[in-house]
């Protein structure tokens, strides 16, 4: 703790305080009576067709929000400002890594959205099929969401760097008959071919249709029949199609994310408390205006790219910056030169990209005009104090307050972060839970006391809080509930709260891991491990890494016949970069004989943790079937460091 106490507090500045959406403590006292406090969020920040009648149902471990409220999500993105006179101001300004720039006023996004809803009809979606997406960061993307959200079709897209495998895993859970997808498209200027990744990832898969987007223009297969070219679909389609009226509690996207398992959980979110939670937190976390230039530069593929790329930004009337490409091409300036050229005013980013423009150097930073910025947000993983103040002062010139935002894909909006206009900020906490929230750090015991590490849990219902896994009950009342019972959202974070009351968030426990802010299961990438002919078993561990934060680094048993050498360690990095995606790459893979097992089997991962952390200290072996292999594994950790 004592690194965390000698830290300086940053109040936020005059100007700012003076001008902020929410300039004074007061909310946290209102908060305090969640349900009225929520009642009236949604009341100020989204339009219903049709009011609730009760703003809360508890059925434990289920949790309904605005009880037969009506609405439409692309209305309250998309329509509502149209009315309000506001069409002709820039929704989103796309910049694709090859330089070409498209802006979409309001009024266009509503046009293309329009349109393509009423194409999708055309193909034969209706209200309540899911329609997996598969695209990269191109206005597409936005504009197929809020199609779907339109019509009613809960959408379910996969980040386009994902493999094949893991796209056709995710279709198939779902359900989905109906696929969006494109050619191909960009990176560090080269075109990656998407369709055929797409084309193998639904092979044998009872697809209806695919709708396929030209970005790049590549030579790909077109299968007659199924496949069809969004623009020649989108050429005679009228411009208006009547909003769905949904229920509050309608599906409005699923969002597969990792978990304890080899298999990734379809998190379900519904439309109204999503809606309400995303608005207000852009509202009061980010603190946006009428005038902002806002951009975040995660994946619409990720749940920070659905809630504040797509539906908390749009839901607040604002304009934001979309970029497709890499940071560094074609220099690792590209960031900057865009915050300058589109005088951006708001960047969320994540600690992983901060460090790497820390490595990087500030001479490509003090080549451009950063003064437009005047606030900074943090995400996806615990950002080190250092990284932090290296943000504060090489990006934000000291003048802009930084808002670390902790939340995860099921909670759906920012649940720990700072109000900018009144948060006194200490540099690595994301400081209190928002209001209207109460989060707790505690263990088996009970609550733990200020400075003590524990779990950390929400103890109050949110309304964008995750309504189940996709045809996973069992498992949804068993990762988030059973730990602590009901009521009590067991998060999988471990974290301190300190004297003043501060959340100190430590990353994930256990079998999680957190790779440059991307989720990602240890069973993952042993399952892929394991589907290669040569590996018996696996074991796969987090080693801290200056950049991602976190690594994967494996440990394989090699089946009889099989040999460890240097080209099966490159084989098998590949295999898991083929059946998962790039991200899920092992650091290192150690080959061993055995792994250190408990008597009922349970692979002791803490150990092997250790012992690829170089740590000479490995933990208790008392409990292990085979306490001899330990050493043997420390030997050869030495010995390939050698
Ligand atoms: C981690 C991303 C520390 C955390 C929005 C969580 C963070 C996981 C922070 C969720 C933060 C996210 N500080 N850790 N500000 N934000 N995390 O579902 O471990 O992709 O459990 O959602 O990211 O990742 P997910």
């Amino acid at each position: 703790m004592s690194e965390i106490a000698e830290q300086k507090v940053f109040s936020p500045p005059e100007e700012f305080k003076k001008n902020a959406n929410v300039k004074s403590e007061e909310v946290y006292e209102e908060g305090k009576d969640y349900i009225k406090f929520w009642e009236k969020r949604a009341e100020e920040m989204i339009e219903w067709f049709k009011k609730w009648d009760k703003v809360l149902e508890v059925d434990e471990p289920y949790y309904k929000w605005f009880i037969n409220g009506k609405l439409n999500a692309s209305y309250n993105c998309l329509d509502r400002w149209i009315e309000k006179g506001k069409g002709d101001k820039i929704a989103y300004i796309w910049e694709g890594e090859d330089g070409e720039v498209r802006k979409y006023t309001y009024k266009q996004l509503y046009e293309e959205v329009n349109k393509f809803a009423n194409a999708l009809k055309s193909m034969g979606v209706k209200k309540g099929d899911i329609v997996s997406i598969y695209l990269p960061m191109i206005p597409e993307l936005p504009i197929a969401m809020l199609a779907c959200a339109r019509i009613g079709a809960p959408h379910s897209v996969v980040f386009a760097g994902f493999s094949a495998e893991a796209f056709r895993q995710r279709v198939e859970d779902a359900g989905s008959k109906y696929v969006i997808t494109c050619d191909g498209y960009y990176r560090r200027g080269k075109v990656l071919d998407h369709k055929s990744k797409t084309d193998s990832g639904i092979e044998g898969l009872d697809i209806k249709k695919v709708i396929v987007v030209k970005r790049a223009g590549n030579e790909i297969n077109m299968k007659e029949g199924r496949d069809v070219w969004w623009h020649e679909l989108m050429k005679d389609q009228p411009a208006e199609c009547e909003p769905e009226e949904m229920d509050a509690e309608d599906l409005l996207f699923l969002m597969y994310t990792s978990g304890t398992t080899g298999k990734p959980k379809g998190v379900m979110h519904t439309t109204g408390g999503y809606m309400v939670g995303v608005a207000t937190t852009m509202k009061w976390v980010f603190d946006v205006k009428e005038d902002d230039v806002y951009w975040c530069t995660a994946d619409i593929g990720w749940i920070t790219g659905h809630s504040y790329i797509v539906y908390g930004p749009l839901a607040n009337g604002i304009t934001s910056i979309i970029y497709e490409g890499a940071p560094d091409y074609p220099n690792k300036d590209r960031w900057w030169e865009i915050i300058e050229k589109y005088k951006v005013t708001i960047l969320y980013t994540a600690p992983t990209a901060i460090r790497l423009a820390m490595k990087w150097g500030e001479e490509w930073i003090e080549k451009h005009d950063l003064s437009s910025l005047r606030l900074l947000g943090s995400v996806g993983e615990p950002i080190n104090p250092e990284a932090w103040l290296w943000y504060y002062k090489v990006i934000g010139k000291e003048r802009c307050p930084i808002v670390d935002t902790w939340w995860m894909t099921e909670t759906g909006m920012h649940i720990i972060a700072p109000l900018p206009g009144v948060t006194k900020l200490k540099p690595g906490s994301a400081t209190f839970p928002f209001p209207g929230i109460q989060a707790e750090v505690r263990d088996e015991n009970g609550v733990c006391k200020p400075g003590e590490k524990g779990d950390l849990v929400i103890t109050t219902p949110w309304p964008s809080m995750l309504r189940g896994l996709y045809n996973a009950h069992e498992k949804y009342v068993e990762e988030y509930w059973s730990k602590y019972g009901f009521g009590k959202f067991f998060t999988g974070d471990g974290a301190i709260i300190d004297e003043d009351g501060y959340f100190w968030l430590l990353g994930r426990l256990g079998d999680v891991l957190n790779v440059a802010g991307h989720r990602l299961g240890t069973a993952e990438v042993e399952s892929a491990l394991v589907s290669h002919e040569a590996v018996a078993e696996s074991a796969v561990v987090g080693v801290p890494d200056e950049i991602k934060g976190q690594v994967p680094f494996a440990y394989v048993v090699l089946k009889q016949g099989f040999e460890p050498s240097e080209e099966l360690k490159k084989e098998l990095i590949k295999h898991v970069s083929t059946v998962i995606g790039p991200t899920a790459r092992p650091a290192d893979i150690l080959f061993v004989e055995d792994l250190p097992k408990t008597r009922s089997g349970k692979i002791m991962r803490r150990i092997l943790r250790n012992i690829a952390e170089g740590k000479e200290e490995v933990g208790d072996v008392t409990t292990l079937r085979n306490p001899e292999i330990v050493e043997d594994i420390k030997k050869a950790m030495t010995e390939r460091k050698l």
